[in-house]
Order: C-alpha cells, then sequence, then structure tokens
C-alpha cells in the first residue's frame, strides 16, 4: 500500500479532512507521519487522535541551510516508509518553500492546496489578494509541487462565488469547505492510480 506523509505548520484542517476520508471511505492508503515545523501546531494534537504518527522539527529553532532542514523531512519521511517510490507528501498549510533538492526527489510525489484558483493570487493572503483585485469568482486549488511557488500542475479546482460583502475572513471560511473536498478527492484520486500526468496535464481516469 501507499505511505502517506502530511506536514503542516498549524490548524491541520486540510490534515484533519484527509485523515477523516481515508479512514471513511476505506482509502488504499496508509497514514504514516504527520510532520510540522511549528511545536506548537494544533494539527499534532489532531493527527495523534487519529492514531498517526507525529514528528517535529522546529524551523524556529533550526540553526542550518533550507537544504539541510528538508533532509531531515526526508529522513522522516523515509523512516516512515514515505519514498518517492511508494508515498504521497501532502503539504496542508506547510508554510515553508522546499529546497529544490527535495522536490526533485520527490518529483509529482508532492502536493498542495492552495486557497485561490491558480495561476491567480499564488503566495501568502490568497483570499487577501481575490478580494482587492475585485475578482467575482475565487476558489482552491490542489497541485503537484514543482520549483516555483505555486506553479506546479494542477489536479483540482474548486470555484467559490465572491460576495460583494465579503471580507477575507468570511471569503477565507467559504473557500475551505471546497479545500476540504478537493484535497480529500485528490489524494483519493491518487491513491487509486487515476492520476496520469501528460506534460504538465493532469488527467484523470
Ligand atoms: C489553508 O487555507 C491552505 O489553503 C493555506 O493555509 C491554510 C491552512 O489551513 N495554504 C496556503 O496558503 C499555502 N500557500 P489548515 O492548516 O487548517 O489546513
Amino acid at each position: 500500500m501507499l505511505n502517506l506523509g502530511i506536514l503542516i505548520s498549524g490548524r491541520g484542517s486540510n490534515m484533519e479532512a484527509i485523515l477523516k476520508t481515508i479512514k471513511r471511505k476505506k482509502i488504499p492508503i496508509n497514514a504514516a507521519i504527520v510532520i510540522s515545523n511549528n511545536p506548537d501546531a494544533r494539527g499534532l494534537g489532531v493527527a495523534r487522535k487519529f492514531g498517526v504518527n507525529t514528528a517535529v522539527i522546529d524551523s524556529k529553532n533550526f540553526k542550518g541551510s533550507r537544504k539541510e532542514f528538508d533532509e531531515k523531512i526526508i529522513s522522516i519521511l523515509k523512516k516512515n516508509k514515505v519514498t518517492p517510490k511508494n508515498g504521497l507528501v501532502c503539504l496542508a498549510g506547510f508554510m515553508r518553500i522546499l529546497s529544490p533538492e527535495f522536490v526533485k526527489k520527490y518529483k509529482n510525489k508532492i502536493v498542495n492546496i492552495h486557497p485561490a484558483l491558480l495561476p491567480a493570487f499564488p503566495g501568502l493572503d490568497a483570499q487577501k489578494q481575490a478580494i482587492e483585485y475585485g475578482a467575482k469568482y475565487s476558489g482552491c486549488t490542489v497541485h503537484f509541487v514543482d520549483s516555483g511557488v505555486d506553479t506546479g500542475p494542477i489536479i483540482l479546482q474548486k470555484t467559490v462565488k465572491i460576495l460583494d460583502d465579503d471580507t477575507e475572513e468570511t471569503l477565507a471560511k467559504r473557500i475551505l469547505v471546497k479545500e476540504h473536498q478537493a484535497y480529500s478527492e485528490a489524494v483519493q484520486l491518487f491513491a487509486e492510480n487515476k492520476i496520469k500526468m501528460i506534460g504538465r496535464n493532469v488527467k484523470i481516469s
């Protein structure tokens, strides 16, 4: 069976949605490890409640380079059998940019969720960006991670209408509901081997 590693930095609600769906739908993937760069991440306690192993590498107190930090992550992933051959890594609110070495080693095995319809509004504060731009729709995107910021091949997107009186918070709340659905669906598609790549186009069978 495939092994899943989830990387978080905080609340972990996407992680929770994925773990719930795996359990409920008996998706053929083993939730092997949750790693946080923040020792106070709420998601760590949630992962433990699901009986999933957790690990912390505190990025605030880490003295080495980005590459060295990611080597530590890779060694924990490997210890938990989340390998490029037999694993999937989900970034779920993981607020760090990965080193090119990590991305290369796990090519098309790392996925991310972003709270906007990429390629619009990449980077931080995506919901605020969408409101300030005056967009009428936003949403969320699940995509493979490549060497750019939020630029990798798109797997799934879900849209949300932006209302005239939306604030960053109200929009974020509605997008989050869609994020939980989209991320769980993407993990299921990956686990069931239904995702094929043609160049940067993702085909779902
Ligand atoms: C989510 O909205 C996710 O899309 C966003 O952080 C939040 C994490 O929430 N990620 C990014 O903005 C990455 N660029 P969660 O910890 O409750 O899943």
